[in-house]
């Protein structure tokens, strides 16, 4: 089963940079029903490295189980998420706050699936992440937006045994506040998700890494196509 993935680097609303996928000649038949997405969040602050790499293995993964799912990458390196806003605080003069437009992009019904991925920070999510999640609350207080998306995690460590499912556990426990549904990467390994090893920046050299970020993907789609039925 072959498809045609045209990954375009284009700027979102808020200037966030995102790999789209673009649907292939099989999916352009079903054109008459909205398609169903799978969206993933790179919280790693370098756009494009390792962190990147896996959930790119991933969502080519969501893609290769169902062909009819779109994908997209969202970076948020580089974007401003004020946290004091979480609080009541007022932006700082010339401040912007980037999240509405990735909060756009989420809430849409579409999007099915949710895939955040972390570098691993002394065995923990990157500060990045943890303001992703913070600003989430948003979508609880407007009635649960990400209720029922299927939502998997993956964390890239320098080690090994770095931290990665650490990193993975904290980011569920933040989700679950979102009533999403929690999966990890699925049999035969049923692992908790993607746990990548960086070797001289890059994730190739990683087999067993690789297979659990395949894993998380696939899994990620079935579970969304058993749920949209
Ligand atoms: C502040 C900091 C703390 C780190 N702590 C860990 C750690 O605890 N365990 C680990 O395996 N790697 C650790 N690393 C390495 C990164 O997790 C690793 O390089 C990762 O691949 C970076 O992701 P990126 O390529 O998307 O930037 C740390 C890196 C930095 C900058």
């Amino acid at each position: 089963m072959s498809h045609e993935i045209d990954r375009r680097m284009v700027l979102g609303a808020a200037g966030a940079a995102v790999v789209t996928g673009v649907l292939g000649r099989g999916a352009l038949a079903q054109a008459s029903a909205p398609a169903k997405k799978v969206i993933a969040v790179n919280t790693s602050l370098r756009a494009g490295k390792t962190t990147a790499a896996g959930l790119t293995l991933c969502l080519e993964a969501v893609k290769e189980m169902n062909s009819a799912l779109e994908i997209e990458l969202i970076e948020l390196a580089g974007l401003s998420m004020p946290a004091q806003v979480l609080v009541g605080g007022a932006l700082r003069e010339g401040e912007t706050d980037d999240f509405p437009a990735v909060a756009e992009k989420l809430r849409d019904p579409a999007v099915v699936g949710l895939i955040v991925g972390s570098p691993v920070y002394f065995n923990n999510m990157s500060g990045l992440c943890k303001t992703f999640i913070d600003r989430c609350m948003e979508f609880r207080k407007n009635g649960f937006e990400l209720r029922n998306k299927v939502f998997g995690a993956l964390a890239v460590g320098a080690a090994r045994n770095g931290g990665q499912e650490l990193t993975i556990s904290a980011i569920h426990a933040g989700f679950m506040g979102q009533d999403v549904i929690v999966v990890g990467d699925g049999k035969p390994s049923g692992r908790i998700g993607a746990t990548l090893w960086n070797q001289n920046d890059a994730i190739a050299q990683d087999e067993f890494g690789i297979g659990t970020a395949k894993g998380l993907g696939r899994r990620v789609a079935e579970l969304a196509g058993m749920l949209q039925g």
